[in-house]
């Protein structure tokens, strides 16, 4: 049997960091399931299929064909035979991702493929149900969290770092809409599992919250 940690949460709350910090420490393979969400975001979006169209997104579900492959330890993206791992940390594939997701074809699909990588291989995977849903018997679940002025202010120092400009206060709204589509779906909405852990990373730095979620390791 594989060992399986499951990091839930909303975006910006810090999970991609740290999965991949305990996967560092525990030689597991980090999964970013949202990274598969935007490949098929990216595709609907490089298709012209709009963000409600089901018989359409349908369709485009069955052409798309995502894998995952570890390179270097690095998780890397194809779609249709394409890397596209460079492609998917945009906004706006990050909300199409997000309005998309709430599609049961992405969904059904995406899952699937998720559940094979976990019993194949031990893993940190993070998301928004995969405690709940994709991985209901993973050894340890968290939900990592944080207020959403506290992501709005990670998120708006790494833009500006890279010389993006931006508006903190537009962020903001942009973050609690995401989460509010995130958290109110109908099929399989982020929340925190009956047995996950809940760290709230507002005012805890990147070591604190990986030594945190190492207590509670056991391998
Ligand atoms: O974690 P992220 O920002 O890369 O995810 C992009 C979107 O994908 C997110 O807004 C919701 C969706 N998603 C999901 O529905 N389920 C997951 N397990 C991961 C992401």
């Amino acid at each position: 049997m594989a060992y399986n940690i499951a990091i839930d949460g909303p975006a910006g709350a810090g999970k991609s960091t740290i999965a991949k910090m305990i996967a560092k420490k525990m030689s597991l393979i980090y999964v970013d399931t949202g990274a598969m969400y935007r490949a098929m975001a990216l595709y609907l979006l490089r298709n012209g299929v709009a963000e409600d169209d089901v018989e359409g997104i349908s369709a485009k579900c069955r052409e798309a064909e995502i894998s995952i492959e570890y390179e270097d330890g690095m998780q890397v993206v194809y779609l249709n035979g394409e890397n596209v791992s460079g492609l998917l940390r945009t906004e706006e594939v990050g909300n199409m991702a997000s309005k998309t997701s709430v599609q049961p074809a992405v969904r059904e699909k995406l899952v699937e493929l998720q559940k094979e990588l976990a019993t194949k291989k031990d893993c940190v995977m993070d998301g928004r149900d995969i405690g709940t849903c994709v991985l209901p018997g993973a050894d340890l679940k968290i939900y990592l969290t944080a207020s959403s002025q506290v992501r709005a202010k990670r998120r708006f120092d790494e833009l500006t770092a890279k010389g993006v400009e931006c508006n903190l206060e537009q962020i903001r709204l942009d973050i609690e809409e995401r989460d509010y589509r995130d958290m109110n779906r109908a099929h399989s909405p982020l929340r925190q599992a009956e047995d996950a852990i809940l760290v709230d990373t507002s005012y805890m730095s990147i070591e604190e919250v990986a030594d945190t979620i190492m207590g509670y390791c056991k391998i």
